[in-house]
């Protein structure tokens, strides 16, 4: 293991009436949260993501379904299934990753650090791999 997988166990709050889980900034996710997407109605055999981030840090939940997740320090490669809604996957900066395996109903939530910038992706695996050295 090179230490690549993060798993934060999300503490489930449930009673009779169901559950719930509350995610909150610098408590259960280590940074400020400036953003929030959802990955969601993902067509069959469709794989997403295959980029990094020079400084953006992510936590992703499937709070529905199931997807796998790859990620990549340029030197390691490590799976993680992410299939339940207590497991949030820490993504540090620097890191490839792509998810694959999309089940029909996943819901795939994303927390990010920060908001939303193209100059902060590298789409490409080849400079990735000199920015990673
Ligand atoms: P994309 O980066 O292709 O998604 P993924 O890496 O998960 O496969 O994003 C799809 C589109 O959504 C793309 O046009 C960029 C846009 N987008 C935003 O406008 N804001 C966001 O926060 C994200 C994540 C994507």
């Amino acid at each position: 293991m090179s230490g690549l997988v993060k798993l934060i166990d999300l503490l489930s709050l449930g009673d009779d009436r169901g559950s719930l889980v509350a995610l909150e900034a610098n408590k259960t996710v280590p940074f400020d949260i400036k953003r929030v997407y959802y990955i969601f109605g993902t067509k069959a055999e469709v794989a997403r993501g295959f980029h990094a981030h020079k400084a953006l840090k992510q936590v992703a939940v499937c709070v529905t379904g199931s997807c796998r997740m790859v990620l990549d320090n340029g030197k390691h490669k490590e799976t993680v299934w992410l299939d339940s809604p207590t497991k949030g996957l820490v993504i540090e900066d620097l890191v490839w990753r792509e998810m694959h395996d999309f089940s029909p109903d996943c819901v795939l939530l994303v927390l990010a650090s920060e908001h939303y910038d193209e100059d902060d992706y590298i789409r490409d695996y080849g400079d990735f791999l000199r920015m990673a050295e």
